[in-house]
């Protein structure tokens, strides 16, 4: 039994390295260019960032801003911890609760920008498919990180 364990775990191995941490690589490299490839858009390309500006273009970039990168992005780590932080359960629980918590600020920071951008420049909130679905993510996202965050203290 022992024998055919090991075997099928040796089958998850390319070239010695377990293809989860090989997968884990990649996932950081993403995090990494799709970063770099926003920040170039909005402070090369779009004008930059900015919660008091009077250019309001800056306003809006923030929240593709905290969307991609707080929400998507920090919160994709947070799914990752177990795999990617060599220390104990205990540690990695507390790493993973507190990237989600990020996750979850930065995504509650992103709506604020987007509702105060549709506010200042007189738009009707809320008529696309794109903000229900929007909504409806962050308040089930919202949802999830409290109940992650009971479970750690409570156990
Ligand atoms: C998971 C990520 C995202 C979530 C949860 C989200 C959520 C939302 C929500 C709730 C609104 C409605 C605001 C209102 O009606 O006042 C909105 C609007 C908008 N968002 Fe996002 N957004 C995300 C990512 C993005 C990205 C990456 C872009 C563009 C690069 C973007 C572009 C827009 C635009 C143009 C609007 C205004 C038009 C509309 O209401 O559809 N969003 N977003």
């Amino acid at each position: 039994m022992e024998k055919a364990n090991n075997r099928s775990r040796a089958s998850y191995r390319t070239a010695g390295v377990p293809v989860s941490s090989l997968l884990t690589v990649f996932a950081h490299l993403l995090f990494i260019a799709i970063t770099t490839l926003l920040l170039v858009w909005l402070l090369h390309f779009r004008e930059g960032l900015s919660f008091t500006s009077t250019n309001k273009m800056k306003l809006f970039n923030l929240h593709p801003f905290f969307m991609v990168i707080g929400f998507v992005l920090v919160s994709g780590e947070a799914i990752m911890t177990f795999t990617t932080i060599p220390a104990r359960r205990r540690t990695r629980k507390y790493f993973h609760m507190f990237l989600h918590l990020i996750g979850l600020g930065s995504s509650i920071v992103g709506l604020f920008a987007i509702f105060k951008f549709q506010h200042d420049t007189a738009k009707v909130d809320l008529l696309t498919l794109h903000s229900w679905i929007g909504i409806s993510t962050v308040s089930f996202y919202a949802l999830l990180v409290v109940s992650l965050v009971h479970i750690v203290y409570c156990d």
